[in-house]
């Protein structure tokens, strides 16, 4: 069944119709579902959301363009957060130039603290990392991340960065980018990048899949990104499925 590796569930465009959607999950050939907090309160969202609903798991952290709600105490509530037992990795942590704000030098200092975090929690860490391929890779390395592991998500950069981030250890995130006519080069990634080194992610409610592109995401829309994958990797959706399940598994360790 399809694992998807990262995703937003407590975002307000889901209040009308939660419940429902999620408990369709299964029938959409959904097992797993990591819902990923980008700030305090939307990590305490994912660990709630996680206890009430038994295939999704929780990942805390706080994203890049939030990093400014960051000090001392708050960093120790993410990890307060990340020993619940469902809490599966510390995230989304990372760099997002795409804005002028926050200041990079702050962006770098949380991402690094939450990179420590994540060592001393021994949790994968979920990246995002937007307009800041360079300083990443550099941080990456600088901090021995893949002694961590985890994954760089919705990747958004050329093969080649795909190719240094997959040696340094890390999985590359695929989700609805994929299918769109403009994602030629999100199409060179997953063709080069090694089979068991691909996992799936909505990072709904954003990015919904051609022909959806636009709408709400859910993970329902998974299986266009499925078949995208498997008609550019030549083998079968099924193949698709099994092989990015494992690889979601063996990542968060579940
Ligand atoms: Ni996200």
């Amino acid at each position: 069944m399809i694992f998807d590796t990262h995703a937003h569930y407590d975002d307000e465009q889901y209040d009308a119709d939660r419940d429902e959607l999620l408990s369709q999950m299964r029938d959409f050939g959904i097992s797993n579902i990591v819902n990923v907090g980008a700030n305090l309160e939307s990590s305490k969202r994912s660990v709630e959301l996680s206890h009430k609903y038994d295939f999704i798991y929780s990942a805390v952290g706080v994203h890049p363009s939030d990093c400014e709600e960051l000090n001392e105490e708050r960093l120790e509530s993410i990890r307060e957060m990340s020993r619940d037992e469902r809490c599966v990795a510390i995230g989304e942590i990372g760099l997002d130039y795409h804005w002028p704000e926050p200041a990079p030098e702050l962006q770098k200092k949380w991402f690094v603290r939450q990179l420590d975090l994540a060592r001393s929690e021994h949790k994968p860490v979920i990246i995002h990392s937007r307009d800041a391929a360079e300083d990443t890779v550099r941080i990456l390395k600088e901090q021995r991340a893949g002694e961590i592991g985890g994954v760089v998500h919705c990747f958004s950069y050329s093969a080649e960065v795909a190719l240094e981030c997959v040696k340094l250890g890390f999985y590359i995130g695929v989700g609805g980018v994929l299918t769109f006519k403009n994602g030629r080069k999100m199409k060179e990634v997953v063709k080069r990048v090694p089979m068991d080194r691909i996992i799936l992610e909505t990072d709904c409610p954003y990015l919904a899949p051609h022909p959806h592109r636009g709408e709400r995401n859910s993970s329902k829309y998974l299986p266009f990104v499925v078949e995208a994958m498997a008609q550019i990797r030549e083998i079968s959706a099924e193949e698709v499925i099994s092989i990015t399940e494992r690889n979601a598994r063996t990542m968060y360790r579940v």
